[in-house]
């Protein structure tokens, strides 16, 4: 195999299913060295042996990325098990509460933003660190368009997410020009996350009536922005948020 990412150890977050698996899968493709996380083992070493089978090495390690200890850990076991990390890609986030902002309680508030932005902070701190130290390397974060501008029933959500977008610019600018750092801001995929959405078909309609492609995405479909921004090919950007979003936000 000789792919744009041959050889580079990539850690993968959210990797046991929706995008995060087929983000996995891609780097897989492009000949990376894969360290996968997400809680749940099962399905995530089911996503590892998927991308053994098309010829790489890839490893699970199960990890809550809101708890902080585990974050480092995960960095921690990439560097020991495989010398070196060449991108992060922060995938994993939650999102527990639909409706509007201020009928949700402070503990929905401390989840998202333990999930959604201290652990990309945490993992991509401890990332940058080994990155320096090598001599380089890459951070892709998978924030939003609610990130961008205000979607109904995601507002602490599109807060967290507009969070992980300044976090991106901020550690572009902090980080180079050893580090490049970053986003993709997907609009609708069709996964679990939004089967709250795209499940019943009212609110699918409503949902999808401003969408000028007329449709969600497949996950996969996010994955070919990913692959750029961490790969060689973007040798030149840094601090930049990739809209993925059928023309919604134009
Ligand atoms: N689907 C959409 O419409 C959409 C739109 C815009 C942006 N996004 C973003 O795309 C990313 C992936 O979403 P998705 O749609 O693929 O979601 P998904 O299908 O629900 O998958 C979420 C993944 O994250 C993992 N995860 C959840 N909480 C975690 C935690 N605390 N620690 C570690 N892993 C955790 C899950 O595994 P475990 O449950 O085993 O931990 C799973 O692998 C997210 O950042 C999401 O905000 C999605």
């Amino acid at each position: 195999m000789d792919g744009r990412l041959q050889g580079k150890v990539v850690v993968v977050t959210g990797a046991s299913r929706g995008i995060g698996r087929e983000l996995a899968l891609g780097f897989a493709r492009e000949g990376a060295e894969l360290v996968l996380a997400s809680r749940k083992a099962p399905p995530l070493e089911a996503v590892a042996a998927e991308a053994r089978a098309l010829g790489v090495k890839a490893t699970a390690i199960p990890t809550h990325v809101g708890r902080a200890e585990e974050g480092r850990k995960l960095i921690e076991e990439t560097v020991r098990r495989c010398g070196r990390i060449d991108v992060l890609v922060n995938n994993a986030a939650t999102n527990p509460v639909f409706g509007p902002t201020v009928a949700a309680d402070e503990t929905a508030w401390d989840k998202i933003f333990e999930v959604n932005v201290r652990g990309p902070f945490i993992l991509s701190r401890a990332a940058a660190e080994r990155m320096v130290g090598q001599g380089g390397g890459a951070i892709v974060n998978v924030a939003s368009v609610a990130g961008l501008r205000p979607m109904p029933g995601l507002g602490i959500y599109g807060i967290s997410k507009a969070a992980l977008i300044h976090l991106t610019r901020t550690l572009a600018r902090e980080l180079a020009p050893a580090v490049r750092v970053n986003a993709v801001a997907p609009g609708l995929v069709e996964t679990d996350f939004s089967r709250a959405i795209l499940g019943d078909a009212d609110v699918r309609r409503m949902a999808l009536a401003d969408v000028p492609l007329g449709r969600p995405a497949a996950p996969a479909e996010i994955v070919p922005a990913v692959l750029f921004l961490a790969s060689d090919d973007a040798r030149y950007v840094t601090g930049e948020v990739l809209v993925i979003d059928g023309g919604k936000t134009v």
